[in-house]
């Protein structure tokens, strides 16, 4: 079952001097269709008779054609998302006589109490608008900061936001997601790689960590963990050296805060011209030697072929004209003496070498340093086992209680 379709007619008292529906005067378009699709459903007082009103935290508007007075607009609207105090929703415009899509729009709502302080989702709008709405914890898509990103959000608690690394996607976290009770585990993947848009330009550390938090504000986490490997590493740099009010605790897997070399660099670009020549399966055949120990089982050194294989070329590229220009974070280390750090290294990992890792972790004001054994550089998906554990243990010893997923306001 969807949500009920609304039509509004365009009238001229809503047309600028060209004779287009106004750009504003579509926003109360957009506002006039939920609020008949909610008189269609539990009705325009719900919110009065539960005390609890959704306010808009963030509207974006795609304006994809002209509409004119006398044109029919139907409005399609479903939930993309629901928390516990937020919710987002996408509406699609469409002309009725020719089903031109004239506007996308998406919208997040925090709901509030009538003071102001956020309040649980009304039961009875929850289950009106899960009409037709993927199940809890599956996978989500949010536009944010101009990019749909991909992401998965399971269980409930403090959260934990994983961060992959370079040629990948979120599926390397699998086992710690699926282990880690008691945390919400928050998986996205990166622009430009697993099931997340790839634009063609717009790459750099800046904008990946950019990408993280806006997603973080549209589900309404506050304060998180990262938990980030290798590339991930460097986004969970950019993001401490920007939001370090947010960041409870850092897990960094595989990864090292010193920038890249002149030869680095030049790597860098002989990649990506690879890259655009001969696909991402050439990318991929030439760092699968180096991203997983000689004893992992052939079953994972395809699972990994076929992650790396499957990364669109643009987001190859931008990864790394990203990695090439991203700044050297060494004189962060001796800054985060105040955020509980643990460092994992594989012991056999070619691409960070071991000493470059220990070095970090020496850095880090008591930093907790834990080298997995038969394991090169892709720690959680060689050992998963070990590494879920490891990382257990260092979240249990941050001793956060479970709450702290509040919106901010
Ligand atoms: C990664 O695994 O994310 C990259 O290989 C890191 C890098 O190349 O610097």
């Amino acid at each position: 079952m969807t949500l009920p379709e609304i039509d509004l007619k365009v009238y001229s008292d809503e047309c600028d001097t060209f004779g287009h529906l106004n750009q504003a005067a579509f926003l109360r378009l957009f506002e006039r269709a939920r609020w008949e699709m909610l008189e269609q459903g539990p009705g325009l007082d719900l919110f009065a008779s539960v005390g609890v009103y959704p306010a808009v935290r963030k509207a974006t508007i795609d304006y994809q054609a002209p509409a004119f007075p006398g044109d029919v607009l139907r409005f399609s609207q479903s939930l993309i998302y629901t928390g516990s105090t937020s919710f987002s929703m996408r509406q699609v415009a469409r002309r009725l006589h020719d089903g031109q899509t004239v506007a996308t729009g998406e919208f997040i709502f925090v709901c509030i109490d009538q003071s102001g302080k956020p309040a649980a989702l009304p039961e009875k709008l929850g289950s009106f608008m899960h009409q037709g709405v993927p199940t809890k914890d599956a996978t989500h898509q949010l536009t944010v900061n101009g990019v749909r990103l991909a992401f998965e959000s399971t269980g409930e608690g403090p959260a934990i936001l994983f961060i992959h690394g370079y040629p990948l996607n979120r599926s390397i976290w699998r086992h710690q997601i699926g282990a880690l009770e008691g945390w919400r585990r928050i998986a996205p993947d990166l622009r430009g790689m697993g099931e997340s848009d790839a634009p063609d330009l717009g790459y750099s550390m800046a904008t990946y960590a950019a990408d993280l938090i806006a997603l973080l504000d549209a589900i309404g986490v506050e304060k998180v963990v990262l938990c980030a490997l290798s590339m991930g590493g460097y986004v969970a740099f950019e993001i401490v050296r920007a939001h370090r009010a947010r960041v409870s605790g850092l897990v960094l897997v595989a990864t090292k805060a010193v920038a890249d070399s002149v030869e680095g660099r030049k790597a860098r670009d002989m990649a990506a011209a690879t890259a655009r020549e001969r696909g991402a399966a050439a990318v991929a055949e030439s760092m699968l030697p180096k991203m997983v120990a000689n004893e992992t089982s052939e079953q994972i050194r395809q699972q990994v072929l076929a992650m790396m294989e499957s990364t669109p070329v643009p987001g190859i590229v931008g990864a790394l004209t990203a990695m090439r220009d991203r700044p050297d974070s060494s004189s962060l280390l001796s800054e985060l003496a105040s955020v509980p750090t643990l460092v994992l290294a594989g012991e056999s990992d070619q691409l960070i070498p071991l000493a470059d890792i220990t070095r970090m972790a020496d850095a880090i004001p008591s930093a907790e340093f834990r080298v997995v054994p038969r394991a090169a550089h892709l720690v959680p998906v060689e050992q998963p086992g070990v590494t879920t554990q490891i990382i257990q243990g260092f979240l249990d010893s941050l001793g956060l209680k479970p709450s702290g997923s509040l919106p901010r306001r």
